[in-house]
C-alpha cells in the first residue's frame, strides 16, 4: 500500500517536472503478441512507455483476479519489458523510474485456449437450402457439464446472436456466408476454445422444382404403372401427387407426405408432384402435368356397311365403331389407318367413292378423357 502511495505523489512530481503540466501523465502500453495462450504455449507481453526518455523504466506487471488487480509472480520474466505468460486473464503493467510512476496501461484480456473443439453442424444438414426454407446453424462443444458462452464470425451480411444455435426462420441470400463458432468457459471468463472450422451456408435464390417421370404412360388393362418424383440436386423430400380426372377439373391431392418417390397407379388423368420438406414444411414448385392415358377392358365392334365381302370401286362404304353404352358425346375416335384422323373423328368413316387403295384392314377405339377402350378387331375392306 505503501508502495502505491509513493507512486502517486512520483507521478505527480514526475509530470509537473518534465513537462511543468500535471494532466499530461505517461502511460504505459501493454502489447501482446496473441491474443490467446495455445494448449500448451504461451503469450510474450511487452510493457512500454511513451515518451520513452533517456533513463530506463523498470517495468511492473499486474494480473486482474476476479476483480483484485495483484502483482504478477506466476510468469517467466524474459527480460525488463517482457513477460512470458502461460494463463489467461486481464493483463496490465507500469513503468517505474526512480520512485516515479506512470499511469497503469489499460487492461489488455489473454485467453487461454482449452482442448475442446467445437463444430459447427447445420440442421437439417441439406447439402443446398433454398429461399424461404428454415434452418438452425448450431455450434457443438463436446465435453462433460461445461457451461459455454458462444461467439460467432461469418461473412454473412446478418449477423449471428451468441447462442449455440442461430435458428434462421426464413433464409435468405443475405444468410449466406461461412459460419465459425468459439465457446467461452461460463465458470472462467479467460477460458475458450479455439475456433471451430468454418461450415457454408449457400441458400439458393431459385426455387426448385419437381419432375414426374412415368414408367409408362399407359395403364394396361387391369394393370398399373409406377410414376416417380424427383427434385435435384438435394436431399430430405417428401412427396405429394395430385390428379385430374378430366382437363377442366380440379387437381385432388391423391397422395401426401410419400417418403418414397415412386408410387403405382391404376387411374388414367392428369398428374403432377410436388416436394416437401422441413417443418414447416417447404414446397417446391409444382412438377409439369404428365398424362397417363388408362386402358378400360371395352373391345368396340367395328363393322362395314354395306356389309357384303365384295365391295366394287365406286361405291360408298361406311365404317363404324359402336361402344356399348357409349351413345354420349363424351367419347372421340381414332382410327387405324391413321389418314382417317382427320377432325372431328366420329365413330362413323364414310368413303363416298372408294378406291382399290381403300382396301386393307380398319380398327378403331374410343377415347375418353384420360381413358382409351381396347382397338377393336381389324375388318378388312377389298375393293375389286
Ligand atoms: C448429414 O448428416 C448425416 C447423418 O446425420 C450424414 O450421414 C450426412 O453425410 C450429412 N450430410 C451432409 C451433407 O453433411
Ligand atoms: C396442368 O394441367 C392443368 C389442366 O389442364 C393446367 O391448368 C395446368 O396449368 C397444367 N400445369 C402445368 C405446369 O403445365
Amino acid at each position: 500500500m505503501g508502495h502505491s502511495l509513493l507512486c502517486l505523489l512520483g507521478l505527480f512530481l514526475l509530470n509537473t517536472v518534465i513537462h511543468g503540466n500535471a494532466g499530461d501523465k505517461p502511460k504505459a502500453k501493454l502489447s501482446a503478441d496473441n491474443t490467446a495462450v495455445p494448449v500448451g504455449g504461451s503469450v510474450t507481453l511487452t510493457c512500454s512507455v511513451n515518451p520513452s526518455s533517456s533513463s530506463r523504466w523498470k517495468y511492473y506487471w499486474y494480473k486482474e483476479n476476479y476483480g483484485v488487480r495483484e502483482r504478477l509472480w506466476d510468469a517467466f520474466f524474459l527480460s525488463n519489458d517482457q513477460v512470458r505468460v502461460s494463463q489467461g486473464g486481464l493483463y496490465s503493467c507500469k513503468g517505474k523510474r526512480g520512485r516515479y510512476c506512470s499511469e497503469l496501461s489499460q487492461s489488455v484480456r489473454i485467453d487461454t485456449i482449452v482442448s475442446n473443439r467445437p463444430v459447427v453442424t447445420l440442421h437439417p444438414n441439406w447439402s443446398e437450402i433454398y429461399r424461404g426454407e428454415t434452418i438452425t446453424v448450431r455450434c457443438e462443444i463436446h465435453g462433460g457439464d461445461t457451461e459455454w458462452d458462444y461467439e460467432w464470425e461469418t461473412n454473412s451480411m446478418i449477423k449471428a446472436p451468441n447462442q449455440n444455435e442461430y435458428r434462421i426462420r426464413s433464409a435468405s441470400s443475405s444468410n449466406s456466408g461461412n459460419y465459425r463458432c468459439k465457446g467461452r468457459m461460463k465458470s472462467s471468463q479467460h477460458k475458450t476454445t479455439e475456433w471451430s472450422d468454418s461450415v457454408t451456408l449457400t441458400v439458393s435464390t431459385s426455387k426448385p422444382r419437381a419432375t414426374p417421370t412415368a414408367q409408362s404412360l399407359t395403364i394396361p388393362a387391369g394393370g398399373s404403372v409406377t410414376l416417380s418424383c424427383s427434385v435435384e440436386g438435394s436431399a430430405g423430400w417428401k412427396f405429394d401427387w395430385f390428379r385430374r380426372d378430366s382437363v377442366s377439373s380440379k387437381a385432388q391431392l391423391i397422395r401426401g407426405n410419400e417418403a418414397n418417390r415412386d408410387i403405382s397407379v391404376s387411374q388414367g388423368g392428369l398428374y403432377h408432384c410436388r416436394g416437401g420438406r422441413g417443418d414447416p414444411v417447404y414446397y417446391t414448385e409444382d412438377s409439369s402435368n404428365v398424362t397417363i392415358m388408362q386402358i378400360i377392358p371395352i373391345k368396340p365392334p367395328v363393322t362395314l356397311q354395306p356389309s357384303w365381302p365384295q365391295i366394287y370401286s365406286g361405291e360408298t362404304v361406311t365404317v363404324r365403331c359402336e361402344i356399348q353404352g357409349g351413345e354420349g358425346a363424351q367419347w372421340t375416335y381414332e382410327w387405324s389407318p391413321a389418314k382417317l384422323n382427320t377432325p372431328p373423328t366420329s365413330n362413323e368413316y364414310r368413303i363416298i367413292t372408294v378406291t382399290e387403295s381403300d382396301s386393307g384392314g380398319y380398327s378403331c377405339r374410343g377415347r375418353r378423357d384420360y381413358f382409351f377402350t381396347e382397338w377393336s378387331d381389324i375388318i378388312t375392306l377389298t375393293v375389286s
